[in-house]
Formats: structure tokens, C-alpha cells, sequence
């Protein structure tokens, strides 16, 4: 098998990136080692960019987003039993689009199996030649070769791609934190106007939502938390305590989904080795409380796409070369931003009065000054310039 790029991961920039090289006419396989409903199931991020909606829309892949998506101009910060607007769109002009992952990947999938294209599913034991730009793996039992111009390696922070650029290239920096996000999805409209994320002595919580119907909410949790140790009744008990407010109720209602996620930090320099190109998770990690993991791939792809298709129309490898600097400093933005947002609005285990004075410190500084609002916006909403 031979194609020009070889696509390893059916995620959000794997999808994505074969959606744009199609547009510019260049050959693509995808090879995904999980099930096509487990792609379409799996329950992640939500918050859209205006940038990332007006890549999607451009590349003819935004019609049900356009239609579907919620546009908001603010969030609620909330602290000190007191919830406070910050109006994004006022202050940058911009807003963004709930509109969940599981839905992008949808659409994206639908648009490339009706234009009859390869992508391959549950694929076993993908293996990544970097030299050769080629990459193996078992599809119905048979052992296949694909060989290719180039790789882009979209598998995730757990994939192959990485692991094969050969010890002593990459540079990696990282930061595990000692909490994470239980996150259920509820059978229940959402009881605030805008997301909500809230500093609380019991720790943080997150109200977002996925539709007028479904709620999407978090609350921190121990790092190695058990899901089986958080019944229904518990979430909503913490949910409760951790958002309440005078004069407003948190609706309950069937919870349909619930999960443990991590969070890190992490980046690895350069995002490319010879002819492997990494985007996304796979080349970087944000904890999610700035909401720019999915954001971040999308971005990631665009200037992998445009990098590749200026190779095939004028032969030079300008633009290729430059693809990891050019991503890079979006993503050590994000890195800044998402560490911030993190460490701003968690409890941290042993943390001591010192930590929560300076957070509650920084939280009123938002809730009061423009400047400092504006700031929290510009990053929240995507900046174009870094
Ligand atoms: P992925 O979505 O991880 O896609 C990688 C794909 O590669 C997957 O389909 C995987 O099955 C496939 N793959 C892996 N290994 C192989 C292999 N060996 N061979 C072939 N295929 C392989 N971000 C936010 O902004 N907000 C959130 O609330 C949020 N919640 C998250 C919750 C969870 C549980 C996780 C894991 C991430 C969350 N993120 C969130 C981050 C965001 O979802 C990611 O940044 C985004 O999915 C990145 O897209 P990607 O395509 O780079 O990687
Ligand atoms: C969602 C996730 C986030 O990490 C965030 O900051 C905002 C919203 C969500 O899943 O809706």
C-alpha cells in the first residue's frame, strides 16, 4: 500500500487533517486501532474556538455545528459564594461555540466515508518506521505495510508515533498535578446562563453543557479517584455545595455518563522527526481547565496541512521546517494559560493559607479589574498573535 500521508489516529487532528489535505487533493489513509462507535462515543471536550468553528465551517464540515452549536460570550467566574461575569465577547469581540468533540469527530468521520476515502478502523499492532516513512499494521487479521511521503503521527498522548522518533531527540517538559475532574453528562437543562467555573474550599467545579437538554459538569476529585466511590447522590451533593448561590438551584437529572480524567501538562520540542510529523495530544498535554486540548489539535493541523501542501505544489520544504517552531508558541500560550487557570481555581492537597490567599486575591482582581479580565478572555477565546 502506498500513499502521501499516512494518518495514524481517527482523533480530532487525525480526522481533521485528512479532511483539509483532501481539499487541497492530496492521497491519505487513516489507521485508528479502536472501533468506529468507540471514536463517536467518546465523551471529551466541548468548547470551541471561533477560529476553530471557522476552520470546520471553510473546510465544509460546520453545517451541523452552525446549526447545533451554543454560542456564548462569557463565562461565570464564582468565589467567595459569589459568581461574577466576565463578558468575553465585549471585551475581545470574540465568543465561543459548545459544540462537543464527539460531534466534530462525527461529522468529520461521515464526511470521509462518504467521499469513499480510506480510514481504517480497529486496526492491531501499528508500528511506525520513521526512516522509511512507512507504517505497519494488522488489519483483518492480515499484516500490512503503507508506505508513505510522510507520517502524521494524531494517535494521542498514549500512542506509537512518539515513542518511535529514537531516543535522544525530543526534549520533553512536564507537570503532573495531584487532582482530577470526575465528569458526568446529565439528563437535564442547564441551570446557568453561561459556564460556571467556581473556587470552593471543598475544591473546584465546572457547570458546561453539551445542549439544551444535556448538562456536562465536573467536580476535583482525588487524582486516583474510584468512579464507583461517587454514586449519583454524591455528585450531586458536591455539585451542589461546591456552586451554590442565593436566589439559584442546580437542576438534577439521570446522569448518563460518568469518568476520571487526568491532568498534565506536557510538550514535547520538536514536534517532528525526518518525516513524522506529531500534532495534538500527541505532541502535547494541557490540563483541561482552559479548555484548549482539542483546540490546540485543531490549530496543529492547519499548519500541517498548509505546510504539506505547499511541499507538493512548489517542492519546497520551507514551511515543513517551521511546523513545529510555528506550533509551538500557540501551544506554550495554551501550556501558560491552562497552568494558570489550573492552579488559580483547585485546592491543592497541603496547600497552606499563603496559596489561598493569593488565589482569592487573584480572583477578585478579575472580578474587578478590566485589565485583568481581558486578559483571562483574550486566552480563553483563542489569541491570534503569540
Ligand atoms: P485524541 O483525541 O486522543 O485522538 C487520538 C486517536 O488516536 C484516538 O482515536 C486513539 O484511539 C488513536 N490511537 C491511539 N493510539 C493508536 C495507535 N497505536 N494506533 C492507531 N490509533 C491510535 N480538552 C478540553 O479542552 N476540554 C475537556 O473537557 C477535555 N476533556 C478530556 C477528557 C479526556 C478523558 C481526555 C483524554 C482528554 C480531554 N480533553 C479535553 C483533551 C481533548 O479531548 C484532546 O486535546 C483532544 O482529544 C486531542 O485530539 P487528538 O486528535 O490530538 O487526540
Ligand atoms: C468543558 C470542558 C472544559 O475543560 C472547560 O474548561 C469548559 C468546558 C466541557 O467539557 O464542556
Amino acid at each position: 500500500m502506498r500513499t502521501q500521508v499516512g494518518i495514524v489516529g481517527a482523533g480530532p487532528a487525525g480526522l481533521m487533517l485528512a479532511r483539509l489535505l483532501e481539499l487541497e487533493g492530496i492521497e491519505t489513509v487513516i489507521v485508528e486501532n479502536r472501533s468506529r462507535e468507540y471514536c463517536e462515543q467518546r465523551i471529551r471536550a466541548g468548547v470551541l474556538e471561533q477560529r476553530s468553528v471557522d476552520l470546520l465551517v471553510d473546510a465544509g464540515v460546520g453545517e451541523r455545528l452552525q446549526r447545533e452549536g451554543i454560542r456564548h460570550g462569557g463565562i461565570h467566574l464564582q468565589f467567595d459564594g459569589q459568581r461574577h461575569h466576565v463578558p468575553m465577547r465585549e471585551l475581545t469581540g470574540k465568543a465561543i461555540v459548545i459544540y462537543g468533540q464527539t460531534e466534530v469527530v462525527k461529522d468529520l468521520i461521515v464526511a470521509r466515508l462518504e467521499n469513499g476515502l480510506p480510514l481504517l478502523f480497529e486496526v492491531e499492532r501499528v508500528a511506525v518506521d520513521v526512516d522509511r516513512a512507512a507504517i505497519g499494521f494488522d488489519h483483518d487479521g492480515v499484516r500490512r505495510e503503507l508506505e508513505c511521503d510522510f507520517v502524521a503521527g494524531c494517535d494521542g498522548f498514549h500512542g506509537v508515533c512518539r515513542a518511535s522518533i529514537p531516543a535522544g531527540v525530543l526534549r520533553t517538559f512536564e507537570r503532573e498535578y495531584p487532582f482530577s475532574w470526575l465528569g458526568i453528562l446529565a439528563q437535564v437543562a442547564p441551570s446557568s446562563d453561561e459556564l460556571v467555573y467556581a473556587h470552593h474550599e471543598r475544591g473546584f467545579a465546572l457547570l458546561s453543557l453539551r445542549s439544551p437538554q444535556l448538562s456536562r459538569y465536573y467536580v476535583q476529585v482525588a487524582p486516583d479517584e474510584d468512579v464507583a466511590a461517587w454514586p449519583d447522590d454524591r455528585i450531586w451533593d458536591e455539585l451542589h455545595t461546591r456552586t451554590s448561590l442565593e436566589g439559584w438551584t442546580l437542576a438534577a437529572g439521570p446522569i448518563l455518563e460518568k469518568g476520571v480524567t487526568g491532568m498534565r501538562s506536557f510538550v514535547t520540542e520538536p514536534m517532528q522527526h525526518g518525516r513524522l510529523f506529531l500534532a495534538g495530544d500527541a505532541a502535547h498535554i494541557v490540563p483541561p481547565t482552559g479548555a484548549k486540548g482539542l483546540n490546540l489539535a485543531l490549530a496543529d493541523v492547519r499548519i500541517l496541512a498548509e505546510s504539506l501542501a505547499h511541499h507538493y505544489r512548489t517542492g519546497s520544504d520551507e514551511l515543513l521546517a517551521a511546523y513545529s517552531h510555528e506550533c509551538l508558541r500557540r501551544v506554550w500560550r495554551a501550556e501558560h494559560f491552562s497552568w494558570w487557570m489550573t492552579s488559580m481555581l483547585h485546592r491543592l492537597p497541603g496547600e497552606d493559607l499563603f496559596d489561598l490567599k493569593l488565589q482569592q486575591s487573584q480572583l477578585r482582581y478579575l472580578a474587578s479589574s478590566e485589565a485583568a479580565a481581558t486578559s483571562l478572555a483574550e486566552n480563553y477565546v483563542g489569541l491570534d498573535v503569540v
